[in-house]
């Protein structure tokens, strides 16, 4: 019979890994909770339309969305990210603003599966919708930032640049294609189709040979709105008053279309593969109304878990949480003695495992020793007639023997006093 392995770009996440994911996830709520945003859980699948509007130049839209007909005959894909979900849920139930939120789980994007790039991806991340005051922008940018410090990350950059208004993004972009188009002969096959599309893309180009023309390229700062230029300007003065270092980048245009003012990357120097952005965001200020919403500004950021985790292997902090259980009873009789035992423990709040499958002492006291008991509970049949368990420490200590009426407290104590 043929045997299955899980899909390229996919993983299963096993223990101790998985204990890692989901104290991750818990970190995050606890520092964005701490800043009053609620949390959203938005669905995985929305009509295809919701997320045309990340941009329709974009390689997320044009060649990664995992999109289908379903059986009603809808339009549906598989959120390649979640700010579009929660404009979409914004405008469905046209919630009070400032409306503040947070979410984590999977993303799907149809890429080229490598070391820090898959095709089903975690990320948490926040939205603020409803205000267009650049000290939120700052609050956002500092909350991620927060995020990072909490992991125990230090060698993470800030990125930021200004896109400037919907009026300054087109000059902009016309500039850029001016520019481009009077040197195609030095640009990549590629990013002449790019600049096709979206001159503005050209600018994510990755490519040696694009570098040296990009690098002479028109910058949006020449093309900003007085207000714009202003909103950046006191973004970047709340920073310097919260003390978070940045650096200043006006290639960074992010690889989504929505972005307005604001936007900005977070990037491990920690890691050396290709891909060391660890999080990313910005405004989105015309989004909600893209999405048949009243007029409304909006910003956030998501944070790749899984790349940001190989960041924190690579600076070696934030280990995975441990997973042993307290206490293993170690039941020779058939055991119902561990079941009775196991109920009594678990339900007084003591994580407690134990052996199936009548196996000897030896290799029940093999499996105590693997899940990382602290303690072992013998019970054979002595102990049985007499009303009484062993207690066991794993490590140095002495055995002895304990009354059965007694044995919650006694096995506390014991844990105490092992320090676990
Ligand atoms: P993004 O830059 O596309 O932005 O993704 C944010 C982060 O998700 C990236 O910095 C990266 O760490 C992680 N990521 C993206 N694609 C993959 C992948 N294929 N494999 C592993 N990690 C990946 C957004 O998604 C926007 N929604 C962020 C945002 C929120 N902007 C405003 N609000």
């Amino acid at each position: 019979m043929s045997s299955f392995a899980s899909s390229p770009g996919t993983r299963d996440i096993l223990s101790p890994d998985s204990s890692r994911w989901r104290l991750f996830q818990a970190t995050f709520a606890e520092v964005v909770e701490r800043a009053g945003y609620q949390y959203i859980i938005p669905p995985m699948f929305e009509e295809l339309g919701v997320f045309l509007r990340l941009g329709d130049s974009t390689e997320v839209v044009t060649k990664e969305m995992y999109d289908f007909e379903d059986k009603g005959g809808r339009r549906i894909a598989l959120r390649p990210e979640q700010t579009a979900s929660v404009c979409r849920a914004f405008v469905e139930h046209r919630p009070t603003t400032p409306w503040k939120v947070w979410y984590a789980g999977p993303n799907f994007r149809y890429e080229k599966p490598q070391q820090g790039r898959y095709r089903q991806f975690d990320q948490v991340g926040i939205e603020a919708l409803g205000v267009d005051d650049p000290m939120l922008d700052a609050e956002v940018i500092s909350l991620a930032s927060n995020f990072y410090q909490e992991l125990g990350l230090q060698q993470v950059q800030l990125f930021i640049n200004t896109l400037g208004d919907e009026g300054d993004r087109d000059k902009y972009t016309e500039a850029l294609r001016l520019y481009f188009t009077e040197n195609l002969s030095l640009l990549s096959a590629e990013s002449r189709i790019t600049l096709e599309k979206n001159p503005l893309r050209v600018l994510d180009s990755k490519r040696p040979e694009d570098q040296a023309i990009i690098g002479g390229a028109p910058t949006i700062r020449d093309y900003l709105s007085d207000g714009a230029a202003e909103h950046f300007q006191a973004v970047l003065s709340a920073l310097d008053a919260m003390n978070i270092k940045y650096t200043l980048s006006d290639r960074l245009v992010r690889g989504l279309d929505y972005y307005r003012r604001t936007t900005f990357e977070f990037v491990s120097t920690a890691l050396t593969a290709a891909h060391t952005a660890i999080g990313g965001g910005g405004r989105y200020d015309g989004l909600v109304e893209q999405l048949g919403g009243p007029a409304t500004a909006g910003i956030g950021f998501a944070i790749g878990l899984d790349r940001t985790l190989l960041a924190c292997d690579a600076e070696n902090v934030f280990a995975a949480p441990n997973t042993s259980v307290s206490v293993f009873v170690v039941d020779t009789t058939g055991g119902i003695h561990a079941a009775e035992l196991c109920l009594l423990l678990r339900s007084n709040g003591v994580s407690v495992d134990r052996a199936f499958d009548h196996r000897s002492m030896k290799a029940q006291m093999k499996a105590a020793d693997r899940r990382g008991a602290a303690i072992a509970v013998i019970i054979g049949s002595d102990e049985v007639e007499q009303g009484t368990v062993v207690i066991r420490p794993m490590g140095d200590g002495q055995q002895f023997s304990c009354p059965k009426s007694n044995v919650l407290e006694t096995i506390r104590l014991e844990l105490q006093k092992l320090g676990s």
